[in-house]
């Protein structure tokens, strides 16, 4: 069975493009499955042992609305010896004061729950104001920005994909 649960929520489809590029780079279905939030639960998040958190920042620093009703189900997932990592997607020049809020929002709920945290990115090349998504000078996860710096994704979701791959086997 595939060890890597990719669970991700995407309105306008820029996170599912990502989060597709990194399933391939990860090795493929076999390796990493996509399971989009609209339609996952807790029992769905189970089995594996890594797991990707994806969700891009909506409203003015909310969780994407199929993370938004996802959320609760965080609370029934045993994360004992669970590795997890986040990818956050956002627009730094539209919203400086909550880019890349997200992943902070869904890490709340569950960095006290014996989760180990992978694939920390560094905050340099992104022009904002404020994340919930910094902690120690760090973003939580990878962070891409399709609204602003489209030509870097490819190469920062590879960059990341490389941290993560020897955490996750
Ligand atoms: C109404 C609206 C509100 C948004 N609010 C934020 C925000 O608070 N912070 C942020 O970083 N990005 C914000 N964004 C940008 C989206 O997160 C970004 O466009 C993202 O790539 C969308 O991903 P999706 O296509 O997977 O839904 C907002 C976009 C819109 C249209």
């Amino acid at each position: 069975m595939a060890k890597i649960g990719i669970f991700y929520g995407s309105t306008e489809g820029n996170t599912e493009r990502v989060v597709t590029q990194i399933q391939t780079l990860l090795g493929g279905e076999s390796v990493a499955v996509l399971h989009n939030v609209n339609s996952a639960t807790a029992d769905d998040m189970q089995p594996y042992p890594y797991l990707i958190l994806a969700c891009p920042t909506w409203e003015i620093g909310q969780l994407q609305e199929d993370w938004d009703s996802f959320i609760d189900e965080l609370a029934d997932v045993d994360y004992t010896g669970k590795k997890v990592a986040y990818v956050g997607l956002g627009d730094a020049d539209g919203y400086p004061d909550t880019f890349i809020d997200a992943p902070g929002i869904i890490h709340e709920r569950i960095k006290d729950k014996g989760v180990t945290l992978v694939g920390q990115w560094p905050t340099e090349g992104y022009n904002f104001e404020a994340s919930k998504s910094v902690v120690d000078g760090k973003f939580l996860g990878l962070v891409i920005d399709e609204d602003n710096q489209k030509d870097l994704t490819a190469a920062r979701v590879e960059k990341w994909v490389n941290i993560i791959k020897p955490e996750f086997q």
